[in-house]
C-alpha cells in the first residue's frame, strides 16, 4: 500500500528524470536482459545490441507507461488496464518477469540518482513496481 509519502517520493523522484526516460527504460531494459537472459525470448524480432533502435524505443515506451501511472496512483487499475489485457492475453508474459524489470529499473534509478535514491525512495520505487505488476498481472486469474 502506497503512503502518501511514497507517493510524494516517486512524483519527485519521476521529475528528476526530466527528459531521460528513454535512456533510463533502455538502461533498464538491456539489464534486464543481460541478467535474466530469458527475459530475451519475448522480444525475439528486437536488435538486442545496446543502444539499438529497439531497445531505446521499447526503453522509452515502457517508461511512458510509467510516468503515466505515477500520475495515477489512486487509479492504477484503470490506468494500466489496455497494457494489463495486453501482457496476459496478448503477449502471454509469465508474472515472474515482472519482478526482473523491476529490481532492474530499481538499479538504473540508483545508478543515476546516487544518494537521492535514499531507502526512503528505494522503498516507495519498489512497492510502486509490486502494484504496477499485480495490476498487470491481474487478468492472469
Ligand atoms: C510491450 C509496458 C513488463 C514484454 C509493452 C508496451 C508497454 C509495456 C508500454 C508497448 C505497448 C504498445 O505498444 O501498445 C510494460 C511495463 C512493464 C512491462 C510498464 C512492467 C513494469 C514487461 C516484461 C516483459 C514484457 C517483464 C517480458 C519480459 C513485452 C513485450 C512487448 C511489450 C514482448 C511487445 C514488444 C513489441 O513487440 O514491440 N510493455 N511492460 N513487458 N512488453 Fe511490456
Amino acid at each position: 500500500m502506497l503512503t502518501g509519502e511514497d507517493k510524494k517520493l516517486l512524483q519527485q523522484t519521476w521529475g528528476k528524470l526530466g527528459g531521460a526516460e528513454e535512456e533510463v527504460g533502455a538502461d533498464a531494459l538491456w539489464r534486464m536482459f543481460h541478467s535474466y537472459p530469458p527475459t530475451k525470448t519475448y522480444f525475439p524480432h528486437f536488435d538486442m545490441s545496446q543502444g539499438s533502435d529497439q531497445v531505446r524505443g521499447h526503453g522509452k515506451k515502457v517508461m511512458a507507461a510509467l510516468s503515466n501511472a505515477v500520475k495515477n496512483l489512486d487509479n492504477l487499475s484503470q490506468a494500466l488496464s489496455e497494457l494489463s489485457n495486453l501482457h496476459a492475453y496478448n503477449l502471454r508474459v509469465d508474472p515472474v518477469n515482472f519482478k526482473f524489470l523491476s529490481q532492474c529499473l530499481q538499479v538504473t534509478l540508483a545508478t543515476r540518482l546516487g544518494k537521492e535514491y535514499s531507502p526512503e525512495v528505494h522503498s516507495a520505487v519498489d512497492k510502486f513496481m509490486s502494484a504496477v505488476a499485480s495490476v498487470l498481472a491481474e487478468k492472469y486469474r
